[in-house]
């Protein structure tokens, strides 16, 4: 069993930690947020991920798990210094990386004994070796042994822990076998394919999957929209491509297109990468635009269903953006509650656990306790988040409480055909001609 700092205990870090604990390991994440390390330190959970607070308590309660705001108590009997801080999008969409530089200056300031950093943060090509260089000039005056791993994660938010425990595949890069070798022994147990490569090319292969998936994504959107001028139903159309084993089922869901914490920025930075090295990304170009035009049709939808939409009041049910967590980041909810109030409509939402977020972030919107309350006079309803209690609405009592029935289905959820028969008006994405249902 290893020792085991983690360093930035955001999503990425508090579900490293919390996981390698549960394998046995002994662990202290560490953060610069005072508030957040206070309250894990009350067994106050900073975000909400299902079954994340029980798997952090039975580890503190195990001794195996702790948090602090000190480097030096975190980094003293470290074996491996995981790096899970965040790096977002500078202002070109280059990744800033301005907090993985201070945790690289930090390792250097603290560690005088054997140790391996570990880079789980999405971080550009070649950071790997910029990390290296930052620890050996830093360290000048009291040389000790390190060596850099790159081991990017593939986690998503909502099904975080899983996806830690029984992941698809382990990366792992560095110029030094051996201290990749040491690292691949910390997932040895959870029995999946481990790859162990050079830093550069495992740093891409975080880059190209991130990409790859939002290509997915934004294709079968294009796909849908060819779907509503042509009468075809994109969910059909899905389903019988991912029967094709090289297709595959997962990652054909047409909706209101990708948002989070991650895609967003990560294919803007890959794409900001290709064109420092001269290379042209024409096709990351597209992806990011037919996903911004994803949001803008659900305003040319309502706009056709109402005319203008100023003053009109419109519901939009979930904000996180997507089910099972509260991280409204880049949420397409968010974008389309933009786009409406640029047309004057008076906005009012609902979401099961990203209120608080929200709340914080977008001060003038009027959050309401229930979708009930949102359908309440409102002259349309958007589904932005497939949240499990928005599949089964009582869609009578909408009808009524509504002062016009019309269902943007965002997430394609609902049943179309039982819908437009109790009197909705109804749009989806991709499923069938548009303007026959007007
Ligand atoms: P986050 O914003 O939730 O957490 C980052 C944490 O790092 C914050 O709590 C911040 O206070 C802390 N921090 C910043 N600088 C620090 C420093 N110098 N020392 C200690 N702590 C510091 O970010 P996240 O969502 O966990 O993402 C972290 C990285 O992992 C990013 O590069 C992201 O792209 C990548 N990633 C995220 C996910 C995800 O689902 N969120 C999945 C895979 C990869
Ligand atoms: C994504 C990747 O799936 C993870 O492998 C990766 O580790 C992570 O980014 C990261 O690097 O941070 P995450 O952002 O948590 O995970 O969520 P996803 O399930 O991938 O969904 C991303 C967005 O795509 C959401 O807005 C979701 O609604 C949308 N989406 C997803 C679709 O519109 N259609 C789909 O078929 C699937």
């Amino acid at each position: 069993m290893s020792n085991i700092c983690v360093i930035g205990t955001g999503y990425v870090g508090l579900v490293t930690g919390a996981c390698f604990a549960d394998l046995g390991n002994t662990v202290i994440c560490m953060d610069v947020d005072h508030d957040r390390i206070d309250k894990l330190n009350q067994g106050i959970m900073p975000i909400y991920e299902p079954g994340l607070k029980q798997l952090v308590d039975q580890n503190v309660r195990g001794g195996r798990i702790s948090f602090t705001c000190d480097y030096c108590e975190a980094l003293k009997n470290a074996e491996f210094a995981f790096v899970a801080v965040g790096t977002p999008s500078g202002v070109d969409g280059e990744a800033d990386l301005q907090y993985v530089r201070s945790a690289a200056e930090v390792i250097a300031d603290e560690v005088d004994h054997p140790i391996i950093v570990v880079n789980k943060s999405t971080v550009p090509v070649g950071t790997g070796d910029w990390v290296s260089d930052i620890i050996t000039r830093r360290c000048n005056d009291k040389p000790f042994a390190f060596s850099v791993v790159s081991n990017p994660e593939f986690l998503r938010e909502g099904s975080a822990i899983n996806d830690f425990m029984c992941p698809d595949r382990v990366v792992l890069g560095s110029l030094d076998h051996d201290a990749a070798s040491s690292v691949a022994q910390l997932y040895l147990s959870l029995r999946c394919p481990i790859i162990i490569t050079d830093l550069r090319t495992a740093e891409m292969i975080k880059y190209a999957s991130n990409a790859f998936l939002a290509t997915r994504i934004s294709f079968i959107n294009e796909i849908a929209n060819m779907c509503e001028e042509m009468g075809a139903d994109v969910s059909e159309v899905a389903l019988g491509m991912g029967y094709d084993h090289r297709i595959g089922h997962d990652f054909l869901d047409a909706g209101l297109g990708w948002g989070g914490s991650c895609f967003p920025k990560d294919v803007k930075a890959l794409a900001h990468m290709a064109v420092l090295h001269g290379t042209h990304p024409q096709l990351l170009q597209a992806v990011m635009e037919i996903n911004r035009n994803q949001r803008r049709r659900v305003v040319l939808r309502l706009r056709r269903a109402l005319g203008s939409l100023n003053e009109k009041v419109i519901g939009v049910l979930g904000l996180s953006f997507k089910p099972n967590t509260d991280d409204i980041r880049e949420a397409p909810a968010l974008e389309v509650i933009h786009l409406l109030e640029n047309e004057g409509a008076i906005v009012r939402a609902y979401d099961p656990q990203a209120m608080g977020a929200a709340a914080r972030m977008m001060k003038r919107l009027d959050l309401c306790e229930n979708p009930y309350e949102v359908a309440r006079g409102a002259d349309a309803l958007v589904l932005a988040t497939e949240w499990n209690e928005f599949k089964q609405l009582d869609f009578a009592r909408l009808h009524e409480l509504m002062r016009t029935p019309v269902l943007v289905d965002g997430r394609n959820q609902w049943d179309p055909d039982k819908l437009r028969s109790m009197g909705f008006t109804y749009f989806g994405v991709g499923r069938g001609l548009v303007n026959n249902h007007d």
